[in-house]
């Protein structure tokens, strides 16, 4: 009996620690990149406009949704007379150029991307003088509830303990199990429940640009 009882809890203590292997490896890999060829991926960097404010789109991004959107509210923003730069946000240099600020970052594993936290964290002065917008991309919008809306909301509470947005802006992006490694499909269709397809809104980025740009615009 005692026999049974001891190797009944060896079992349980291997499944609980193989659980916490498994989450510790989980988030690590997810934080880093899942998909593959991330890292070949070409993340853009543009410059749209010739006169104007301007403004700095900086993202952070791992599959490109965040990344493509920077690319449109430049391209909304060169066109409604703004000088806008759009870049990773690992490339940024010098930020005394600019009057306005749109920063962008995915969600992963329920958190947003780790550069775009050090990247507020770090240049905190510069933006709590001037005007700053973030936007997000994640999954959970992919249906538009008032729950989604509160749970994708909650995504930013940590950097909204460090700043004051002049606005924000959550999008649905794109997922494709097909260009995920094995243990990102494992992970975004049983842990975090990730559902594929494209939900992009390309109409409603544009909208938030015009309307993020007007809000900063009379601060
Ligand atoms: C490994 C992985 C984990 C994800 N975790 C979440 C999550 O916790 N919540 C969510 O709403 N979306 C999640 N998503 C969906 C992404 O946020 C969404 O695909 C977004 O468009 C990614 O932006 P990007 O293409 O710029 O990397 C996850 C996607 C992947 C691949």
């Amino acid at each position: 009996m005692l026999k049974i009882i001891l190797i009944a809890l060896g079992l349980l203590l291997a499944l609980v620690y193989a659980n916490a292997i498994f989450s510790v490896l989980f988030s690590v890999v997810m934080r880093l990149g899942m998909t593959p060829g991330s890292s070949a991926l070409k993340f853009p960097t543009a410059s749209y406009g010739k006169k104007g404010r301007k403004v700095l789109i900086a993202y952070a991004s791992r599959a490109g949704s965040t990344a493509e959107a920077a690319e449109i509210i430049g391209q909304t923003l060169g066109e409604a007379g703004f000088i806008a730069n759009v870049m990773n946000l690992k490339e940024v240099k010098d930020l005394s150029a600019y009057d306005i600020f749109i920063l962008g970052t995915a969600v992963r594993a329920g958190k947003t991307m780790p550069e775009f936290e050090k990247f507020v964290s770090a240049n905190l002065p510069v933006f709590n003088s001037k005007p700053v917008s973030i936007y997000l991309f994640c999954m959970t919008l992919s249906q538009d509830t008032p729950e989604n809306r509160k749970k994708a909301a909650g995504y930013f509470a940590s950097v909204k303990q460090k700043l004051k947005p002049a606005s924000e802006g959550y999008f649905a992006g794109r997922m494709d199990y097909s260009k995920l490694n094995f243990i990102a499909r494992f992970a975004v269709e049983k842990r975090v429940k990730v559902p594929q397809g494209d939900f992009m809104k390309i109409e409603e980025i544009r909208k938030w640009a015009l309307e993020a740009a007007a809000i900063k615009a009379e601060i």
